[in-house]
Parts: structure tokens; sequence; C-alpha cells
């Protein structure tokens, strides 16, 4: 497939990873800790969450078919040896620290967030990680046109 498809459907998915979680970041999170009431969080994660999930898996997808289409092979993966390979490392570490956080969103504190506002700051802590590390890794993204870090 062409790299530079390829590329627009990254784009487009990163769009809405990282526009979804600035705006929960800045434009719901405060208002949800000020209030002390999740309803409104847990609405958007709901509304949020299929689009969220596919944009990332097309992130995921594009992400390596790229990598794959500069030439680096999956088990030059994790050996920070090149330029171009140092960022798909870092990103694929990030990747895996983002589905950590996920899944301990939603398995230990969403489920108690409608009965117990406390988990609040905790939510929120995952939520802003989740949206730095969507930062970071668009930051890394932007530097492989320079030939990489
Ligand atoms: C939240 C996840 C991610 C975000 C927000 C993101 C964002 C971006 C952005 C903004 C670019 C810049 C493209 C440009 O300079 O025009 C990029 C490029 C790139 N990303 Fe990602 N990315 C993510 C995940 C991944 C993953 C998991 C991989 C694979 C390990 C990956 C591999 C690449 C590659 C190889 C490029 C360079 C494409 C090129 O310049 O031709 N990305 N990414």
């Amino acid at each position: 497939m062409s790299h530079h498809f390829l590329l627009i459907i990254h784009l487009l998915a990163a769009t809405v990873w990282v526009g979804g979680h600035l705006y929960l970041s800045i434009g719901i999170l405060p208002t949800v800790l000020r209030d002390r009431n999740a309803s409104r969080l847990l609405r958007f994660e709901k509304s949020y969450e299929p689009i969220g999930m596919t944009a990332l898996v097309l992130l995921v997808i594009t992400g390596l078919w790229m990598t794959l289409q500069f030439g680096i092979s999956w088990h030059q993966w994790l050996s920070f040896s090149s330029p171009v390979e140092r960022i798909t490392s870092a990103k694929i570490l990030l990747l895996f620290l983002t589905v950590l956080l996920a899944v301990s969103a939603q398995t230990r504190v969403i489920p108690r967030l409608k009965q117990n506002p406390a988990k609040l700051p905790e939510m929120g802590l995952h939520i802003v990680a989740v949206t730095v590390i969507g930062i970071a890794m668009l930051v890394l993204g932007s530097f492989v046109r320079y030939g990489g870090i």
C-alpha cells in the first residue's frame, strides 16, 4: 500500500486519538473534578470509546506498516539501533504503557467511579497520562521526516 496513503490514515487517527484526549483532559476533566460528579466523564467515555479504540488500532496498523516500509523488520524492533528505529521503538514502548493504563482504568477505576467519587483524581491521572503519552507519540512521529533521533 502507498506510504503516503498509510500516513494520511495515521494522521487522521492521531487527530482523533490526541484530539479526543485533549478535549477530555481540558474540556471535561476540570469540571468533573470540581463538581465531584463522574456522570459527564462516563458519558463521554462511552460515546468516544468505539471511535477512540478504532483510531488507536489504525495508528498501530499503519504505524507498524510504515515502519516495515522504512526497511525496519520486526526483529530489529526495540533494538534502538538506528535513528528511525529508535522512534518506532520508543512509540512501541509508549503504546504498551497506553494499553496498561487503559486496562488499569477499565478494570480498576471506571467500575468503581459511579459509586465512589474519591476515585475521580485517580481517573484524572490516567486520562492526563494517556494524553501526554499521545502528544509524545505525535511529537516523536514528527521527527521521522527529519531523519529520526
Ligand atoms: C497514539 C499513537 C500515535 C500517534 C499520536 C502518532 C502520531 C504520529 C504523527 C503526528 C506522525 C507525523 C507524520 C509526519 O511527520 O507527517 C507520525 C509518524 C509516524 N508514526 Fe506514529 N503515531 C502513533 C503511533 C505509532 C505507532 C504505534 C507506530 C509504530 C510503531 C508509529 C509509527 C510511525 C512512523 C513510522 C511514522 C513516520 C511516517 C512518515 O513520516 O513517513 N506511530 N505518527
